[in-house]
């Protein structure tokens, strides 16, 4: 069910960041802002792209008649293999997501997520992981992450630490997923 029975929009355009577009910068920020009820999301976005970890490539941004109203943020990780070995970009991560309020429960997060699963199988990711609400991320196929090898970088709760394989996953795809710092100093 939709949200008070609002029909889903059907003008919802989602692409990525223009590179150097302060406007698309200052929008995604907006988002996040705007989304969540805290500023934390919004300074670990500046923190991201203080520390070159945030690729326009991989920020989508949800435009609905020319104004954006959603963000979703991909950014890569490095796989600690139980050998030792550190794999740089074989497990991407999705977060933060927002939608502004206003649109909330209209689908748009959807697209965004739908979007940012195309674009870690399009980069032949092995599998991608978030931090979330279970029931809500189930729906995308995520699933406990520890379950599927792979372990956070902190102490994250087990209820909340998801992922889901892609089509390139490999056996050898367990271990630590090490964020990129700016997400372990937000703890
Ligand atoms: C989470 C979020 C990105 C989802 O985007 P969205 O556009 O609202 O989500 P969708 O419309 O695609 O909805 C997907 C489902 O979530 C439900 N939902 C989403 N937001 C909701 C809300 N505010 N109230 C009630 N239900 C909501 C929808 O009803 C829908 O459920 P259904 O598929 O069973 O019908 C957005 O709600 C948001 O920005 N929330 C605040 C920030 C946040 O919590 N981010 C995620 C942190 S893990």
């Amino acid at each position: 069910m939709l949200r008070d029975g609002v029909p889903a929009l059907v003008h919802v355009l989602v692409r990525p960041e223009r590179p150097g577009d302060r406007g698309d910068v200052e929008a995604a920020r907006a988002v996040e802002l705007a989304a969540f009820p805290t500023d934390a999301e919004a300074q670990l976005l500046d923190a991201l792209r203080a520390a070159g970890a945030c690729d326009p490539a991989r920020s989508l941004l949800a435009e609905v008649e020319g104004a954006i109203v959603g963000h979703c943020l991909v950014t890569a990780t490095t796989l600690e293999r139980p050998d030792g070995s550190r794999v740089p970009g074989r497990v991407l991560a999705i977060g933060p997501i927002g939608v502004v309020p206003a649109l909330q429960g209209r689908r748009i997060g959807t697209r965004l997520m739908d979007a940012a699963l195309a674009l870690c199988e399009r980069e032949g990711a092995a599998a991608v992981v978030l931090v979330g609400n279970p029931t809500y991320y189930a729906r995308f196929g995520f699933a406990p992450a520890r379950a599927q090898g792979l372990l956070p970088p902190g102490h994250w709760r087990d209820e909340v630490w998801l992922a889901r394989r892609l089509p390139a996953s490999r056996p050898d795809d367990v271990g630590v997923v090490h964020y990129a710092r700016p997400f372990l100093e937000m703890e």
